[in-house]
């Protein structure tokens, strides 16, 4: 934890676009579009206020269920929003990871990921977690198996080094918008002392006022983390 109830890392399930395209009788990918221009709004007031990490839930292991068209303009969108906040990363110092299995991505999204990865990995400022075909559970399944044959008792530090991204830190405040209360498969570990907000805001509405109010619920929060002060 950071001075002045800042949290060290946030982590955001956007969830809502298709219900707010659909509330406006559009297209869901609209939804998906507009959800695009929130993030990099977000994205930067989360930074601003001295937030070092930030991790969104951007496609869940669950999502390849969806309609085929859905998805592959989705992989366009991602693309798209990689190229776009390219510079972004760069002149702000932000280091830029995916926390996924990128492996069922097309080859041209795989590049442009590991490329961004490459580009920004000595930035120390700040870290974003893009999380792309995450699933908490396949994460969990992915570090017992990499540690199969290991003779070391498997303590928690241990397991958690074998993690997509052993370095992403516990996260402080968990937000979910568009009104589900569930975690969907998202960082199950690593939210287990999360002090989580949700709101029935769409991710596409969800504007600097709500995240606000996000960050001043978190800093009226007492986080005794099983003592009794
Ligand atoms: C979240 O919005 C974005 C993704 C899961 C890709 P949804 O697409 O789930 O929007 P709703 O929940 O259907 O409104
Ligand atoms: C969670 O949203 C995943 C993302 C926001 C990427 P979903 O819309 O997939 O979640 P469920 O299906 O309502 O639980
Ligand atoms: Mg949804």
């Amino acid at each position: 934890m950071q001075k002045n109830n800042i949290p060290y890392h946030v982590a955001i399930i956007m969830d809502g676009n298709g219900r707010w395209a659909e509330n406006k009788n559009m297209p869901r990918s609209i939804g998906h579009e507009q959800g695009l221009k929130t993030l990099s709004k977000i994205t930067q007031k989360v930074f601003e206020v001295g937030v070092k990490n930030l991790s969104v839930y951007a496609f869940s292991s669950e999502n390849w269920k969806r309609p085929k068209n859905e998805i592959t303009h989705l992989m366009a969108l991602f693309e798209k929003a990689l190229e776009s906040n390219f510079q972004y990363m760069v002149d702000n110092k932000i280091k830029f990871n995916l926390l996924g299995n990128i492996k069922k991505f097309p080859s041209s999204l795989q590049k442009k990921i590991r490329n961004l990865e490459e580009i920004t990995q000595k930035n120390k400022d700040f870290n974003f977690y893009l999380a792309a075909n995450y699933g908490s559970k396949e994460e969990l399944a992915f570090a017992a198996d990499t540690l199969r044959n290991s003779s070391r008792k498997i303590t928690e530090s241990i397991f958690k080094n074998a993690f997509y991204a052993p370095n992403l830190p516990d996260v402080d405040l968990l937000i979910r918008t568009g009104g589900e209360t569930r975690l969907s498969n998202f960082l199950l570990w690593q939210s287990a002392y999360a002090e989580i907000y949700f709101t029935k805001t769409l991710w596409p509405d969800f504007k600097t006022t709500h995240l606000n109010k996000a960050l001043e619920f978190f800093s009226r929060k007492i986080r005794r983390f099983g003592k009794i002060y």
